[in-house]
């Protein structure tokens, strides 16, 4: 069974060892996904998988047979940027862009797992129906995403222009 990736099928690799970042990158020339530190320790590899986050420099590609991949490159729709890539533009939250797609690509991971109520190390009421995505906790979801930039005040403030209201 082949991959999808943004929509389209993809024929997995022949070697079983190839990781699912240079899948991307370097047989299907998708370059929007970055690799930084290539040990899952930056996050510029993080990648959406039927929704949730991960790091595809720790994935081999081979085990993503038949699920939906989706990269930076497939976020925008009908010519049309992501709301959160329209966001990261209008505050600043990105200087040489290296770690951006990771950091659009876990935001919107994250997101969904607030909404699901997943529980951030920084949770303090884990009964509670509903997390609001506090600076704390935004900070604390978004911590496996470097920028050596040190754009981050302006990343927390895209992602927060679009979503704080939204888990209120
Ligand atoms: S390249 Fe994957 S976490 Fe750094
Ligand atoms: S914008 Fe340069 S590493 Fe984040």
């Amino acid at each position: 069974m082949p991959i999808r990736i943004n929509g389209s099928e993809a024929q997995l690799p022949d070697d079983p060892r190839v990781s699912l970042l240079d899948f991307l990158r370097q047989r299907l020339g998708l370059y929007g996904t970055k690799k930084g530190c290539d040990q899952g320790a930056c996050g510029a590899c993080t990648v959406l998988v039927d929704g949730a986050r991960i790091l595809s420099c720790f994935a081999l590609a081979v085990q993503y047979e038949g699920r939906a991949v989706t990269t930076v490159e497939g976020l925008a729709s009908d010519g049309a940027l992501h709301p959160l890539q329209r966001a990261f533009i209008e505050h600043d939250g990105f200087q040489c862009g290296y770690c951006t797609s990771g950091q659009i690509c876990s935001a919107i991971g994250m997101i969904e797992e607030v909404r699901r109520g997943v529980p951030s190390h920084v949770t303090e009421d884990l009964s509670a129906e509903r997390i609001a995505l506090s600076r704390d906790e935004l900070r604390e979801r978004m911590s496996g995403n470097l920028c050596r930039c040190g754009a981050h005040n302006g990343i927390v403030a895209a992602i927060e222009a679009i979503y704080a209201e939204a888990t209120k």
